[in-house]
């Protein structure tokens, strides 16, 4: 069963909002947004260097800060994003430890301050007014699981920490050594003698009170208008909803787990969950031209299954983000590499890019996968940033033509060993057809029949990757010239006039 108790909540705050302009947003809002990730210690410097060194095998910070993002909002808007999901922003531990210094966020200490290496309050404020004023949303990382100490367990100064500042708030330690035993992954500490996450008892109900107070305040106070929730699979499911009641929000939970009926049934607790359990076959099918096209289909009909996911359309599509590999370090050949970019923001849910992944580049797992952006330049020039700008257009068209696109299952109208299509929208105008393939840059050109595509005969129909014109044959037959392994994705014609997008 779907809980709409947030959605409630955040129709009533919006209400005594709107007094002062203020609007707070619920699953349906978010459902059409575009999410551009980034680590604000990586993304921009308030001094807007491109050179500042930043090396990530030091886990250092690096000097990004609001101010600086504030600067390079157009460079993310200009790619069609409509939000922006920043690193935790609470106060961390200071100093540096066996893995580095806190620069990422997640290593929280006091929930009430901010983290001063990213700026002001004020600053987060403005960042905020910001994004509002472009018709932007933010969304805030937060973590309620823990909070962080550089050292082992008996060696935990439960005063360093804020408002949970006794061993009375935690569970006693304890090392997550079976990951199937739920129990034990909820209530035993992750991290290590190095630095040990220490685990917040949040079945507690004068814990829950204290928690909702802060997140109420917390939302209010920067005008936040979602949350990413972090390590979600080690706090009692029971705890969301009310929490969630009290934020007002939508919230998406990072469940970092392939199972979609394990990561699915929290989306009976919270809107979205991350998707995980399309991340792993995704990955595998365009990590290389042997990767398995069919288990990606196969998982995406679980998926789409109601009884599997309450809402797949909710649910969080991602390629990359800074706890895996990124894709470009498993291949890089550039082809796969936009092929799983379109997979990403044109199937269904909310899209969501790692702020570098517009660059291709290439890092490997944590932490070589945190790397500053400002080194690219900002390249607007760069093949998938123009084609990220593209696609989100395509996607942002497909919307405002027919927003029952977004409630739409993406569905499956062909494949084969190296070839996925999937359309998107009912019959007609707002409709896109995306063909993907894992054949790679070395990918041969062929002509590829594609039925069941929905457009009428002899409707006109234009690829917008390329800006190559096509016409549907009978039965809305659509023939697609494969060359070199490119991803293809069409929309009528006639629905692209004004759009800026082919010069249409
Ligand atoms: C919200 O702002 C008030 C006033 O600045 C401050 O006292 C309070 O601690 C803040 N709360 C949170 C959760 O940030
Ligand atoms: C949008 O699509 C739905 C489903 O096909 C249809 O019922 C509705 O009439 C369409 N709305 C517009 C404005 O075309």
């Amino acid at each position: 069963m779907r809980l709409q108790g947030s959605t409630k909540t955040a129709a009533a705050i919006a209400v005594a909002c709107c007094s002062v302009g203020v609007h707070a947003a619920g699953a349906d809002e978010w459902r059409s947004r575009s999410i551009y990730q980034l680590l604000t210690d990586r993304f921009a410097r308030t001094d807007g260097s491109t050179t500042a060194e930043c090396n990530t095998e030091d886990a250092l910070y690096c000097g990004g800060t609001y101010s600086g993002l504030i600067k390079k909002l157009d460079y993310i808007q200009d790619m069609g994003f409509s939000a922006v999901w920043i690193s935790p922003p609470v106060k961390n531990l200071e100093g540096t430890t066996a893995y580095g210094e806190a620069f990422h966020g997640y290593w929280q200490q006091d929930i009430y301050s901010l983290n001063p290496h990213f700026g002001t309050p004020d600053e987060l404020r403005e960042l905020s007014d910001e994004l509002h004023d472009r018709g932007m949303y933010l969304m805030v990382d937060i973590v309620v699981n823990h909070m962080a100490w550089p050292g082992p367990a008996d060696s935990v100064d439960y005063d360093d920490f804020y408002p949970f500042n006794s061993d009375s708030y935690y569970h006693s330690f304890c090392d997550i050594t079976n990951y199937d035993d739920q129990d034990m992954v909820e209530d035993c500490w992750l991290g290590d003698s190095n630095v040990e996450l220490v685990d917040v008892k949040t079945e507690d109900e004068n814990i829950q009170q204290m928690y909702n107070e802060w997140i109420a305040e917390f939302v209010a106070n920067y005008t936040i208008d979602g949350l990413r929730i972090d390590t979600v699979k080690h706090v009692e499911k029971d705890f969301f909803p009310d929490f969630l009641d009290a934020a007002g929000i939508f919230a998406t939970g990072e469940v970092f787990d392939g199972d979609p009926q394990y990561v699915c049934d929290y989306q009976n607790y919270m809107d979205s969950v991350l998707n995980y359990p399309i991340w792993y076959p995704l990955t595998a099918a365009f990590q290389s031209t042997s990767g398995s096209i069919s288990d990606l289909v196969s998982t995406l009909d679980l998926i789409k299954d109601t009884d599997t996911c309450g809402d797949p359309t909710l649910l969080c599509t991602f390629a990359e983000n800074h706890d895996v590999a990124r894709f470009a370090s498993l291949t890089s050949d550039l082809s796969l590499a936009k092929n799983i970019l379109a997979f990403v923001l044109l199937s269904d849910g909310i899209p969501i890019v790692y702020a570098g992944q517009e660059q291709h580049y290439a890092g490997d797992e944590d932490p070589d996968n945190r790397e500053a952006v400002w080194l690219s330049g900002y390249n607007t020039e760069a093949p998938l940033y123009k084609m990220t700008a593209t696609l989100n257009a395509v996607r942002n068209l497909a919307v405002t033509s027919n927003s029952s696109y977004l409630e739409y299952r993406n569905w499956i109208v062909y494949s084969d060993e190296s070839v996925l299509a999937m359309r998107k929208g009912y019959d007609g105008i707002g409709q896109v057809v995306t063909v993907l393939n894992n054949q790679g840059e070395d990918g041969g050109e062929y002509d590829l029949s594609i039925g069941q595509t929905g457009w009428e005969e002899g409707t006109s129909i234009l690829e917008v990757l390329g800006c190559v014109q096509a016409t549907a044959g009978s039965e809305g037959m659509v023939t697609v010239a494969m060359a070199g392994g490119e991803p293809k994705v069409y929309f009528a014609e006639d629905s692209l006039r004004g759009s800026g997008i082919c010069g249409r």
